[in-house]
């Protein structure tokens, strides 16, 4: 056991041994489709329904989650590792950045990657500040599954990747 500095180097090392789900949250606003991809979606609550993610306040997708009332989940498949790596690039354009990403619409007008395990449309139910994010919560809309067999996405000690065995 090694103790490390309270520096952000040293947090993003310990707290990257935790091995998350990778997913995409999306919104659109005004007609603009905005994403940005997730390992902080979590459930939050069985009554009512609850989900919540993390958003950077200094982020382009912070300004859009904070101008509309709903947002969607897509869970990533392991074999979705390149929209994973395209909706957490810095900078990529805004408009069209859906072009060569499948997608259909979900019942609230966001996208919904096609290539998805699951998806979850949600109404904003609270947005609360925490250092130097704010953790959006969500109430669950609709609840959707694919009905293929995929693995998932995961992401451990800062890199994609496959479940072993998968
Ligand atoms: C695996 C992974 C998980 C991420 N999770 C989050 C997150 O939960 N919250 C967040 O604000 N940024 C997260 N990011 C960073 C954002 O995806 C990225 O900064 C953002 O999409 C940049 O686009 P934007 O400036 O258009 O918002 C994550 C990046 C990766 C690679």
């Amino acid at each position: 056991m090694r103790e490390l500095d309270l520096s952000s180097e040293s947090f993003r090392a310990t707290t990257g041994r935790y091995a998350t789900g990778v997913a995409v949250v999306t919104a659109t606003v005004d007609g603009i489709d905005h994403a940005m991809t997730t390992n902080s979606f979590t459930s939050l609550s069985l009554d009512p329904l609850l989900v919540l993610f993390c958003v950077e306040r200094d982020s382009r997708f912070h300004e859009a989650i904070t101008a509309t009332a709903s947002f969607s989940i897509s869970v990533l498949p392991a074999s979705a590792q390149p929209a994973a790596r395209w909706f957490a690039e810095r900078g990529r354009p805004l408009i069209d950045q859906f072009s060569e990403i499948p997608h259909v619409r979900g019942v609230q007008g966001s996208p919904l990657l096609s290539a998805a395990l699951c998806w979850i449309e949600c109404s904003i139910s609270q947005i609360v500040t925490a250092g130097d994010h704010d953790i959006v919560i969500g109430a669950v809309e609709h609840l959707l599954v694919s009905d293929d067999d995929d693995e998932p996405l995961v992401f451990w000690k800062g890199r994609f990747r496959a479940l072993p065995g998968s």
